[in-house]
C-alpha cells in the first residue's frame, strides 16, 4: 500500500525514521513530506536515503516536472499518516488550512487520515488540541493517543510518541479493512452505567468505554453496521457508529432489548451496575454525623434480556470481568445469559481491564473450547475477538 508519512516539528520527528523503515519492512511504499519546522530535527536527504523516494517540503516541490506533486501524491495514497503531529499541524488539519505541502496533501487526498500527536503534556491537554481532536475524530480520522511517561522537556504525562509497533499495528488495521461482517448488524453495550442516589450523586464503576469503542471500530472496519448503547463513557466512539446514549442499567436494558431483534451480533462489554439505589432522593441528601444506609435493588441482566429478545441464530458474546478464573462461575454466566461465547477478562492483571490501553482475554465457547489471546492493544484484541468468533461459524 502507498503511505504518505507527514512529519511535523516535534522532538519525536527522529522516530519517524524508524517508523518509515518499519512500514517499508511490512511491504508498504512510504513517501515522506516534512513541515518547515520538522527540518529543525530531520532532513529531506535523510528520508530520501531511507525510503528511496523524493521527500517533499515546499508546496511547490515537483519531483516529476510538470506534475503537481500535491495532487499526484494525494490521489495515489492509501493512507495519509501524520506522525508526529504537532499542535499546530493538528489545528490546521482540523480547520482545512492548506498553507504548506503537508496540509495541502491532506486536504487534497481522499485517503484515510491517521494522526499520531506527540508534544508536551500541558500542550496535549490544551483546549485547542482537544478541539482539533474532536473535529478530526468526528470527521472519521484515526487519532492515536500518545503514551504517558517522561517527555523530552522533562515533564511526565501524556504526550509521548507511541511505540513504533503500536503505530504500525494501527496502520495495518486501517489498511486491512475487510468485508467479513458486511451486511451484518453488530449491537454493542459499552461503558459504565450510573445509578442515581440523589440529584448530585450516583453509583458507578471504572469502565472507560475503551474496550467498547475498540469493538465498535473493529466491527466497522470489518464492514458491519454498528449500534452502540453507551453508558456515560469517557472513550470516544467512532462517528460511523449509531450511538444510543443511556445513563442507568434500566435505560440500557430498554434500548438493548429494543435494538436486539435487528442484530446479527450482540456484544455485551458494558460494566453494568449490578445494583441501584431503591429510592433515589429527588433532592440532595444532607450531610449528617449519623451513618447513612442505602437500600440497593438488583438491576436487570441487560445482556440476558437482550439475547432473549434477539432472533434465533444471533451470535451473543459477553465479557466476564473476573478476578482469577473459576470455571463454574464462567459456565454459569454462559448458560444464564444464553451466550455463544464469553470473553474472560482478568481485571486484576497488569494493564488488562478497566481504563487500560491494553487487554488480554480468554474466549470460551459454548462447547467448552477455550482460546487465550496475547496481551495486546484493545483495538487489536477487538479484531482478534471477531476473527475468532467468525472462524467458529
Ligand atoms: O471500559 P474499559 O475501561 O475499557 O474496561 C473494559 C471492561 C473491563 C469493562 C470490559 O473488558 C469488561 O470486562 N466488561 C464486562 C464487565 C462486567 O460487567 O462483567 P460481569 O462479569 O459482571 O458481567 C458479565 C456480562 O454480563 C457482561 O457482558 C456484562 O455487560 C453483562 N451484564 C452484567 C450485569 C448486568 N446487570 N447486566 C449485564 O448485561
Amino acid at each position: 500500500m502507498r503511505i504518505i508519512l507527514g512529519v511535523s516539528g516535534s522532538v519525536a520527528a527522529y522516530r519517524a525514521c524508524d517508523l518509515a523503515r518499519e512500514l517499508m519492512r511490512q511491504g508498504h511504499q512510504v513517501r515522506v513530506c516534512l513541515t518547515d519546522s520538522a527540518q529543525n530535527f530531520v532532513t529531506p536527504a535523510l528520508f530520501e536515503a531511507l525510503t528511496g523516494q523524493p521527500c517533499l517540503v515546499d508546496t511547490f516541490d515537483e519531483p516529476d516536472r510538470g506534475r503537481m506533486a500535491h495532487i499526484d501524491w494525494a490521489r495515489a495514497a492509501d493512507l495519509v499518516l501524520v506522525a508526529p503531529a504537532t499542535a499546530n499541524t493538528l489545528a490546521k488539519l482540523a480547520h482545512g488550512v492548506a498553507d504548506d505541502m503537508l496540509t495541502t496533501l491532506a486536504v487534497a487526498s481522499q485517503a484515510p487520515l491517521m494522526v499520531v500527536p506527540a508534544m508536551n503534556p500541558t500542550m496535549y491537554s490544551s483546549p485547542g488540541v482537544l478541539q482539533a481532536r474532536g473535529i478530526l475524530m468526528d470527521r472519521g480520522a484515526e487519532w492515536l493517543e500518545p503514551s504517558t511517561g517522561d517527555v523530552a522537556c522533562g515533564e511526565n504525562g501524556q504526550g509521548k510518541f507511541p511505540p513504533i509497533e503500536v503505530i504500525v499495528h494501527e496502520v495495518q488495521e486501517v489498511l486491512s479493512r475487510s468485508n467479513q461482517l458486511a451486511g451484518q448488524t453488530v449491537l454493542i453495550s459499552s461503558g459504565p452505567t450510573q445509578e442515581p442516589i440523589d440529584i448530585a450523586r450516583y453509583l458507578t464503576n471504572r469502565s472507560s468505554g475503551k474496550m467498547g469503542a475498540a469493538l465498535a471500530r473493529a466491527a466497522l472496519r470489518m464492514g458491519a453496521r454498528v449500534i452502540v448503547v453507551a453508558g456515560p463513557q469517557r472513550a470516544r466512539l467512532p462517528v460511523e457508529a449509531e450511538i444510543i446514549p443511556v445513563q442507568t442499567a434500566i435505560e440500557m436494558r430498554d434500548r438493548m432489548v429494543e435494538m436486539a431483534p435487528g442484530a446479527d451480533w450482540i456484544v455485551g462489554v458494558a460494566a453494568v451496575a449490578d445494583y441501584r439505589p431503591a429510592s433515589p432522593s429527588l433532592g440532595k441528601i444532607r450531610r449528617s454525623s449519623e451513618p447513612l444506609q442505602l437500600e440497593l435493588l438488583p438491576n436487570p441482566d441487560v445482556l440476558a434480556e437482550a439475547v432473549a429478545a434477539a432472533r434465533p441464530g444471533t451470535r451473543a458474546i459477553g465479557f466476564a470481568a473476573e478476578v482469577g478464573d473459576d470455571p463454574e462461575v464462567i459456565a454459569g454466566k454462559l448458560e444464564r445469559k444464553n451466550l455463544s461465547a464469553i470473553a474472560i477478562n482478568d481485571v486484576a492483571g497488569a494493564e488488562t481491564g478497566f481504563e487500560s490501553e491494553t487487554n488480554q482475554i480468554t474466549l470460551q465457547f459454548r462447547d467448552g473450547e477455550r482460546i487465550a489471546s496475547e496481551k495486546m492493544s484493545k483495538s487489536a484484541l477487538a479484531r482478534w475477538l471477531f476473527e475468532q468468533a467468525l472462524s467458529r461459524s
